[in-house]
């Protein structure tokens, strides 16, 4: 499968800087081959991005989205209002989502089916925080997640779903020096994804899940966090902001 590299650019760059990324970053992306691409922007630069990327490699994903078609959610947007922008892909679960907007694994379910209802694929979210992880809790924590996120999805669902292991205490949070997973631990979170995906489901199904990995992801540490076998591309927050770093990420990518 080819891996996926998408762009978390959280709440930054309005139209005009948005719309001068993507042209810097169309030339230097043109021999690519391994990567799918994906630019998450915020809802408001959607549209031209969305102009901007015709006939490109690039492809487009939104960071939230409410579970309703339509109604009475003031400040939401919908699964249809993202499809008629040209979304095919929705982030879903952020860590930030869940810490500042208190959202939980039922939302998120909820969001979830409603995505691929809607024919949106979602790119979910897990991982543990850091006092999760000094009291040995990620197996139990990530699991959880996963268990109740993916509740009433079928096999045939799970082949439109990525999962983003994002551990909260390796996301940088704007900060170009914070330390990454190393690729190591980055790699047992994302057996322990796949394991737990079999179980759910099966081996097949867990075997082609895409399982990207997220937190710190940079030109520096991409190329050997994705060379690990069970890391299938990388959420990409802080170094996609810049064309040329997110560039050099992209180019690290790989068949796996
Ligand atoms: P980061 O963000 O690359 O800046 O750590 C990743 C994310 O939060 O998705």
């Amino acid at each position: 499968m080819r891996q996926l590299i998408a762009a978390n650019w959280k709440m930054n760059k309005a139209g005009k800087e948005a719309i001068q990324f993507i042209d810097e970053f169309k030339k230097l992306i043109k021999n690519i081959k391994y990567a799918e691409i994906v630019i998450c922007p915020s809802f408001t630069a959607l549209n031209e991005i969305k102009k901007s990327i015709i006939n490109s490699k690039i492809k487009l994903g939104a960071q939230n989205m409410h579970f309703e078609n339509s109604g009475a959610f003031t400040g939401e947007a919908s699964p249809l209002m993202l499809k008629d922008v040209g979304c095919e892909y929705v982030i879903l679960g952020h860590s930030e989502r869940r810490e500042f907007f208190t959202e939980d694994d039922e939302l998120i379910n909820k969001k979830v089916i409603a995505a691929l209802n809607n024919g949106l694929c979602p790119i979910l979210c897990v991982g543990e925080n850091l006092e999760q992880r000094k009291n040995n809790k990620t197996k139990e924590v990530v699991e959880q997640q996963l268990r109740i996120c993916l509740k009433n999805i079928d096999k045939k669902q799970m082949t439109k779903i990525n999962i983003a292991y994002e551990p909260v205490w390796a996301i940088s949070r704007g900060d170009p020096n914070h330390k990454a997973a190393t690729p190591e631990d980055a790699e047992e979170g994302h057996k322990l994804i796949r394991n737990f995906l079999e179980k759910m489901f099966d081996s097949a199904t867990a075997k082609n899940t895409r399982v990207i990995y997220g937190g710190s992801m940079k030109p520096e540490n991409a190329k050997e966090l994705l060379s690990m076998p069970n890391i299938d591309g990388g959420l990409v927050g802080n170094a996609s902001l810049d064309a040329k770093s997110f560039a050099e990420i992209v180019k690290s990518a790989k068949l796996n």
